[in-house]
């Protein structure tokens, strides 16, 4: 059975993946979810946790600690890393190695290949810096997929939609 690690972000899309987690789920994969804090602005933990059937992990340092380091643990748990959605934030964030929370701790850490489906406003997508981020990440080997085009949660028409969920999945079969 494939392990996945699933990082959801505080994206609009985030719901959308609730439809990701049971997808891979019809696959027989097993699925960890990390979210960021952002992403609970969007999407309940509970629902992420319920589809997956596995505990979601929102924090790097839990009230009940565990024995083990759970970003550690996480990336040496799964056999590839998917983010999506991905937000310009985590995007960047990988893009400099930083490491301030559970999600960027095991992109940080992990040795398997990495998925990211971004998704964001136009004017965000087509920032210099995000790109050259987006750059940097694929000259590093990760998966950076395309976005989609159309109607934007905010209001505006353009490329920065969540690209179809079943890309997103055959993005990680090819990586898997
Ligand atoms: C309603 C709303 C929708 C947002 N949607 C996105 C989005 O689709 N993509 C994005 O990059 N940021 C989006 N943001 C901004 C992020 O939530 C913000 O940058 C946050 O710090 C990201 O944190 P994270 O990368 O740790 O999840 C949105 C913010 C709000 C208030």
């Amino acid at each position: 059975m494939s392990k996945v690690v699933l990082g959801v972000t505080g994206s609009i899309a985030a719901y959308k993946a609730a439809e990701l987690v049971r997808l891979m789920k019809r696959r027989e994969w097993d699925v960890q979810v990390i979210m960021t804090k952002a992403a609970t602005q969007f999407i309940g933990p509970l629902t992420l946790r319920t589809l997956s059937g596995n505990p979601v992990a929102c924090e790097m340092f839990p009230e009940m600690a565990p024995a083990e380091v759970p970003h550690i643990e996480l990336s040496d748990w799964g056999d590839c890393v998917v983010v999506a959605p991905g937000t310009a934030n985590v995007i960047a964030k990988a893009a400099l190695g930083l490491s301030d929370d559970l999600l960027s701790c095991t992109l940080l850490s992990c040795a398997v290949p990495i998925v990211i489906a971004p998704a964001m406003n136009v004017k965000m997508w087509d920032h210099p810096a995000t790109q050259a981020n987006i750059a940097i990440l694929k000259e590093r080997g990760v998966t950076v997929l395309d976005v989609g085009e159309g109607d934007l949660a905010c209001g505006y028409q353009g490329r920065g939609r969540l690209i179809d969920l079943e890309t997103i999945i055959a993005a990680v079969e090819s990586v898997l």
